[in-house]
């Protein structure tokens, strides 16, 4: 892109970006950076693309999940492969559902840099700056916590390569085969709470059963064996994105090296701000968060800004309006895209629309909440004729009380019990599987009408 460079973004105005007080320091760790291998390789975030825009014709299905905030605090190799197998297991029961490949992306290996809704915090009648994730500054509630530091990027860096380095050698080293997938959803089907996919789990178990019949082996098929499986995170701190932004060698294009889908956010998404400017130039996928103040002009100028070539799979857009308002703002954006003729990934986030302060003071997100905004999303595009191509949430492998209901009922009262979230309350790995279960219905069912309507 000739009328674009990787630091024009800092003529315009920003939101939600941290001021750095010490520029020397802030300048030395962008140098540094600047130096450090990227995390992704270009030829990746392309065939990302391929995949997404075989998603956005209907030939696959987008899914896209993990912590709202990854912590330094809570690094360790068990959180990362825990998140990991849940979301292997939701990718093996969305592809039974959907008979199309699903595109696993982990909001993972880069996800530290959070939006808030108030720039400042009060509790018992203190007040001082909201945290903005740990690549920004300290979780703690003190006046030395909350200044932002930029040495937290150098350590972000490291977490994110460190954590990448890991979900790469699950992704193939013998971690992910189907049949270890299978066994762990089995065991979560087994349960007298779960009763209710167990049939859709013995489906499965049949169809493993008949292509090993027929000599379809984990030995002889990397398919088989094998995920390929992307990071992705909110492109929100500009001066780390820029600093590992790099040239592609292959194609002379600039990549955003920091991931390979990065997406803007519901409040960093002005056509003519630092964020649009940041993500138009670089080649990798990208997501945009739809709240309910999305207009269609909005959508048409960001859609121009972002992808003036209409090239399919290079954006994905992220419906978030929270259940009950699906109806009311998602049909004049499908007609915004349909007028424009544009090419785009529909998922839907039923995660960010839908956050309540609960009755014991806990922010939560009610699970039927979750599931009535899928339902409604999946409900619309039915209604329109387009592609409901993806779910886009925030979920943990650990066992958190953070969401509640779900088959293992989480209340009000059990919130304080693992309440660990960094930021937004997270869906524990029993209730995102319940989700999976929940859109493969919604994707079986729509192919089961789909069929129909080709058999009438
Ligand atoms: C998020 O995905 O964590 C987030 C802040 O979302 P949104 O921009 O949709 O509010
Ligand atoms: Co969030």
């Amino acid at each position: 892109m000739s009328d674009w460079n990787k630091s024009a973004w800092r003529k315009l105005p920003r939101v939600q970006m941290p001021e750095y007080l010490d520029e020397a320091a802030l300048k030395g760790v962008e140098s540094q950076l600047s130096k450090y291998p990227p995390l992704v390789f270009a030829g990746e975030a392309r065939k990302l693309k391929t995949e997404l825009a075989a998603v956005s014709r209907g030939e696959g299905f987008l899914l896209q999940g993990g912590d709202c905030a990854e912590s330094f605090a809570e690094f360790s190799a068990d959180n990362i492969r825990d998140t990991f197998k849940v979301l292997l297991q939701m990718a093996m029961v969305l592809t039974f559902g959907a008979k199309v490949p699903v595109v696993k992306v982990g909001r993972m290996a880069g996800q530290f840099a959070k939006p808030r809704s108030a720039p400042m915090e009060t509790i018992s009648g203190t007040e001082l700056p909201s945290y903005r994730g740990d690549i920004i500054n300290g979780f703690d509630f003190t006046p030395e916590a909350r200044i932002p530091d930029p040495a937290r990027m150098l350590q972000a860096y490291t977490q994110a390569a460190a954590s990448l380095n890991l979900l790469r050698a699950f992704s193939t080293g013998g971690f992910a085969d189907v049949h270890r997938v299978h066994a762990w959803t089995l065991g979560f089907t087994e349960s007298d709470e779960a009763e209710k996919y167990r049939d859709l789990a013995n489906r499965i178990s049949d169809a493993l059963d008949f292509i090993t019949a027929a000599g379809i082996t984990s030995d002889t098929n990397a398919e088989i064996s094998t995920v390929d499986f992307y990071t992705s995170h909110e492109a929100l701190l500009l001066e780390y994105e820029e600093a590992l932004a790099r040239v592609d060698s292959t194609s002379g294009k600039w990549l955003a090296g920091s991931g390979h889908m990065i997406w803007i956010g519901d409040r960093t998404r002005q056509p003519d701000g630092a964020h649009v400017e940041f993500a138009r130039g670089v080649q990798n996928p990208i997501g945009l968060k739809c709240g309910p103040t999305m207009t269609s002009g909005h959508l048409k100028a960001l859609m121009a800004k972002l992808n003036p070539a209409n090239e399919a799979g290079r954006l994905t857009l992220i419906a978030r309006f929270g259940a009950g308002s699906v109806g009311e703002h998602l049909p004049r954006l499908i007609q915004a895209v349909q007028e424009e003729g544009a090419n785009v990934v529909w998922s839907c986030d039923p995660m960010h629309g839908n956050t309540i302060k609960s009755s014991s003071g806990y922010k939560t997100r009610p699970f039927d909440s979750v599931l009535r905004e899928v339902r409604e999303f999946f409900a619309v595009h039915n209604a329109e004729g387009t592609i409901p191509g993806g779910v886009h949430f925030e979920m943990t492998g650990q066992d958190v009380t953070e969401c509640t209901g779900g088959v293992r009922a989480v209340t009000d009262e059990d919130l304080s019990d693992r309440y660990h979230t960094a930021c937004d309350p997270r869906l524990n790995a029993s209730q995102a599987l319940e989700l999976a279960f929940l859109v493969a219905e919604e994707l079986s069912s729509r192919r089961e009408a789909n069929r129909q309507a080709a058999n009438a």
